[in-house]
């Protein structure tokens, strides 16, 4: 059943777990992603990002996660990553996403404030949940993410970020990069402290993807309650589905289509697990 992000996340806060957020571009990846949390019984966030408009439109992504939702035990949030556009951000809403991120990072902290405002005011209208950017992460392997420069969230400007614009979850950037990790990952826990002293709102850790399990468990401790991997899902999958091939060429796509989403959830659920159990 689709549910609100917020409810998920006040749970989550509350028990110190986190809920793994999976990007999805198309059937087989919302069918992975559900089918684990279904697996797992655990609940889910499918989440679906601006950047795969080509691959899909709202209002499909919507139905086809609410029909198989609706087979599934677990809860689900429908939610929009990564939104720059306003526009965007209200054919969501209206196509029944149960959130949405305004992603705001790489404005002035000015603007991002006054935009992100403007959406928290009208998506709470409707009962539907908003996740911010504060800072920005920096760029690693493989991801299909456009952004540059590491930024790491100030925890006063955390603070009055999230009194102004009562957004119902705050994105940090703590030392995660957006994809592989280049070398060693230089993960900040002190930062995330010291943001998680000042403020109760929910936390969440984007660039999942190759973090190690004992950061995790450590961000999760210390307040982050949403996780988003994209990243590995996508170069696992690829690469398990090369190396098929390898050894049969005439594989027929709807076989391909099956491997898919089994390899998807090979990866969704190695970070599912790690998530609800810290
Ligand atoms: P990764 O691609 O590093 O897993 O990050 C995903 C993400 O943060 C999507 O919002």
């Amino acid at each position: 059943m689709l549910v609100s992000l917020s409810s998920m996340l006040k749970d989550a806060h509350l028990r110190k777990y986190a809920v793994g957020s999976f990007n999805v571009y198309n059937f087989e990846t919302i069918k992975g992603v559900l089918k684990s949390a279904d697996e797992l019984k655990k609940p889910v966030i499918v989440a679906f990002g601006e950047k795969y408009l080509d691959n899909m439109d709202v209002d499909t992504v919507y139905e086809v996660v609410n029909s198989l939702a609706k087979d599934i035990n677990t809860p689900v949030a429908l939610h929009l990553d990564h939104c720059k556009s306003f526009k965007h951000i209200i054919q969501a809403v209206r196509a029944g996403f149960t959130s949405v991120m305004f992603d705001g990072s790489s404005l002035s902290f000015e603007e991002n404030l006054k935009k992100t405002r403007e959406i928290t005011s009208i998506a709470h209208a409707v009962g539907v949940t908003v996740e911010a950017e504060l800072g920005a992460l920096s760029r690693g392997e493989y991801s299909n993410e456009d952004e540059g420069k590491q930024i790491y969230t100030d925890p006063s400007q955390a603070e009055e970020f999230v009194k102004k614009t009562e957004v119902d979850a705050l994105a940090v950037s703590i030392g995660t990069v957006h994809g592989m990790y280049k070398g060693e990952p230089k993960i900040d826990i002190g930062v995330l402290k010291a943001i998680s002293s000042k403020i109760d709102t929910p936390l969440v850790l984007h660039g999942g993807s190759g973090t190690p399990e004992a950061t995790i468990k450590e961000c999760i401790s210390n307040g982050i309650c949403k996780i988003n991997v994209n990243t590995e899902i996508s170069m696992y999958t690829v690469n398990k589905i090369k190396e098929a091939l390898k050894s049969n060429t005439n594989y027929h796509l709807s076989k391909i289509s099956l491997m898919e989403v089994e390899y998807i959830k090979e990866v969704v659920k190695k970070y599912m697990n790690m998530f609800y159990a810290a």
